[in-house]
């Protein structure tokens, strides 16, 4: 084989393998999306888990707005997980009085981007 073609060749491997590795890439969160975050952390994150470390209970919330419906089969909107926040669900308790409306907002906006 020619010298060129090597060349050629391991530059496509190359470009093959980068191709595999590269993760989509995520753009910063907003202040608001921030703030959704923490009240993720401090409410959610101990059943639901993170990214990182998966649900210890109830369902994971990575990709919960990437389907049209949520594990229950409710649609995947605002309303239905506004109102699973606020009223619970069998073994989830209720935010209702814990949290207000622009944290549960923030929360919203916040699991849209996982
Ligand atoms: C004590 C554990 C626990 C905590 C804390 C908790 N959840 Fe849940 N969550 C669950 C369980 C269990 C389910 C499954 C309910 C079912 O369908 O029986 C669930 C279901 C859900 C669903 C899916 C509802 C559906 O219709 O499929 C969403 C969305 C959700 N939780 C969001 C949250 C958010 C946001 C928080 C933080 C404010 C939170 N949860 C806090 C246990 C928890």
């Amino acid at each position: 084989m020619r010298p060129v073609a090597n060349i050629y060749l391991l530059l496509a491997a190359f470009l093959l393998a980068g191709c595999g590795k590269t993760e989509k890439p995520r753009r910063p969160l907003t202040a608001q999306e921030q703030r959704g975050e923490r009240v993720y952390q401090a409410n959610c994150a101990q059943c639901h888990g993170t990214a990182e470390i998966g649900p210890t209970q109830g369902p994971a919330m990575t990709g919960l707005y990437s389907k049209p419906y949520l594990p229950s089969g409710a649609p995947a909107n605002d309303e239905r997980v506004t109102e699973v926040i606020k009223q619970g669900k069998r073994m989830m308790p209720g935010y209702a009085r814990t949290l207000d409306d622009a944290q549960v907002a923030d929360l919203v906006a916040y699991l849209k981007t996982q």
